[in-house]
């Protein structure tokens, strides 16, 4: 899937993307270690559950590339993030989309390709059947969010190991 805005496109995450991608996460968190053969199983994983009542994979990793005039990529990776889609047994077995792992490149960060990339994946999640899109995220980018038309709702609690 791509589509386009201007000169960046968002398509599906591919191996050939491993070091921009790692770049990119960086942004968000410690990515290493990680190698290709580990990304290309995580991709392969990824790949292989569907949802039962629609085309769409479980795992969505989408990236926005910067593409040329003439509309070749030009081999960076400027933003990736994930829509998880949980099929629930609640609300007569209902899908809830997780939007995970948002991250875009410092060099581009700024020019509305966060935005961008949030309401991709909220309306992929849409449009594949979810009654809702989720996420958490840091008090320091609740404004962002916002911006993204997400509302505060709950919070969130954790453990770790
Ligand atoms: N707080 C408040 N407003 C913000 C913030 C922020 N932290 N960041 C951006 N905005 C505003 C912008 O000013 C802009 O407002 P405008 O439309 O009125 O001009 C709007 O939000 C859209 O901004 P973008 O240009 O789309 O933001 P950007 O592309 O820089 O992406 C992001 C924002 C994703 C937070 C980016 O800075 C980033 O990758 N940060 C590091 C990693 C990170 O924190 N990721 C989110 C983790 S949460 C998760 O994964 C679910």
């Amino acid at each position: 899937m791509t589509s386009n805005n201007n000169d960046f496109q968002i398509r599906r995450i591919a191996t050939k993307d491993f070091q921009q991608v790692k770049e990119a996460l960086n942004f968000l968190t410690e990515v290493e270690p990680l190698s290709q053969e580990k990304f290309d199983k995580v991709l392969e994983y990824w790949s292989t559950y569907k949802l039962p009542e629609c085309d769409s994979p479980v795992y969505n990793c989408f990236i926005i590339v910067p593409v040329n005039d003439s509309g070749d990529e030009t081999g960076e990776v400027a933003a990736v993030g994930t829509i998880f889609i949980e099929q629930k047994l609640i609300h007569g077995g209902a899908l809830t989309g997780h939007i995970e792992d948002i991250a875009v490149n410092a060099k581009f960060q700024g020019k509305k390709l966060g935005k961008k990339l949030i309401n991709y994946l909220s309306q992929y999640g849409l449009n594949n059947g979810c009654y809702k899109v989720i996420l958490d995220c840091e008090e320091k980018n609740i404004g962002f969010y916002e911006k993204c038309n997400f509302n505060r709702h709950g919070v969130e609690m954790q453990i770790r190991k």
